[in-house]
């Protein structure tokens, strides 16, 4: 049977890939550390049949845009030019979280895919070929393969950047809350942004303090530290976004200092949180591409941070996924 159907899951960095070695490749200038989002994935089955003229693509019921037809389309040639194999695909792909709410979708998306296609081609792959894989489809997705907390490895070549799991999803009751400010696509794709990433002054700055900081959340999530890992991952948030603030750029021909991917909603959830901690509730954040703002607390203080958020935001029509670490992808769940 040349059918496949994977579950993956979205994931949220805690140390961030901002910044390309090899954009072809998608090798990232630095490693980053990741959990994957028990709340967030993405369900995908694959059908390769002799009888397709075209890649066919469908997205939550519907036929795709263009665009992301089309990139799904190269990576199918990628895991058919690695198989061996000529025949087009019929892909059908649900995620169970919207687009614009700020959680990438390209990550769980190419890493069900990946696996999906792999399989519906009777393919068994190791992890690491499969991380592999997916890295070339989106960055992000290689960290959505393997279980529960992940760290993707730069690496010099293809055959060496790929992630694996540091500990696995039962390791720490960790808790995600993300929340969607604003239902809107954002305005500066990553890929331009990871472009621009090395021309900002503070960029070497930034690289200067990753070792460190890896090494300080490697440990942080290993002793579950969370007061660590808190600090750490909220430094982490601001340095990927002063230099987000400093990638100057051209927008139709009109110059922009920098990208702004927050709102005036994600500032004000900011500095509310420093306030509810100061009044005793442990809370950290981290913020992505996007005015997204995550909340992370420990399990049992899931409800009490809900809480907050929902008083903060009076009349406003903010929403909330609630995610605690998950594992890597996997074959199964329903035929779409
Ligand atoms: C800010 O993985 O979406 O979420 O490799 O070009 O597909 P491409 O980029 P992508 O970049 C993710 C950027 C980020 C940080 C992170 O997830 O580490």
């Amino acid at each position: 049977m040349n059918q496949a159907t994977a579950i993956a899951h979205a994931n949220l960095a805690f140390v961030k890939y901002w910044g390309k070695k090899d954009p072809v490749l998608n090798l990232p200038a630095n490693n980053s550390i990741s959990m994957n989002l028990s709340a967030a994935y993405t369900t995908t089955t694959v059908v390769f049949a002799n009888d397709l003229l075209d890649d066919e693509v469908q997205l939550d019921g519907e036929d795709a845009d263009q665009k992301f037809a089309d990139r799904v389309g190269r990576h199918l040639d990628r895991i058919r030019q690695y198989a061996g194999v000529y025949t087009r695909a019929r892909v059908e792909t649900r995620n169970t979280f919207p687009a614009s709410a700020g959680i990438a979708s390209s990550a769980s998306g190419f890493a069900a895919l990946t696996l999906a296609a792999v399989a519906a081609l009777g393919m068994e792959l190791s992890e690491r070929e499969l991380s592999i894989l997916a890295r070339q489809g989106s960055g992000s997705a290689c960290r959505s393969i393997p279980d529960g907390f992940v760290e993707w490895r730069t690496g010099a070549t293809n055959r060496d950047s790929y992630a694996e799991s540091i500990a696995p999803a039962e390791h720490w009751d960790l808790l995600d809350v993300a929340v969607i400010v604003a239902d809107q696509p954002k305005g500066v794709s990553s890929s331009l942004g990871h472009r621009l990433a090395p021309d900002s002054p503070f960029w070497a700055m930034r690289q200067a303090q990753l070792p460190e900081r890896l090494e300080q959340v490697r440990r942080a999530i290993h002793e579950r530290d969370f007061v660590t890992f808190g600090q750490e991952i909220e430094t982490e948030a601001l340095s990927l976004h002063a230099i987000m603030l400093t990638s100057a750029h051209e927008v139709a021909g009109s110059w922009r200092s920098g990208i702004y991917y927050w709102l005036p909603d994600t500032l004000e959830l900011l500095i509310a949180v420093q306030n509810w901690r100061a009044d005793g509730i442990p809370v950290y954040f981290t913020l992505d591409a996007g005015p997204t703002v995550h909340l992370l607390c420990p399990a049992e203080r899931g409800e009490q941070v809900q809480e907050a958020v929902w008083l903060t935001q009076g009349r406003r029509n903010w929403s909330m996924i609630v995610s605690l670490p998950a594992v890597g992808a996997r074959l199964g769940g329903a035929t779409i």
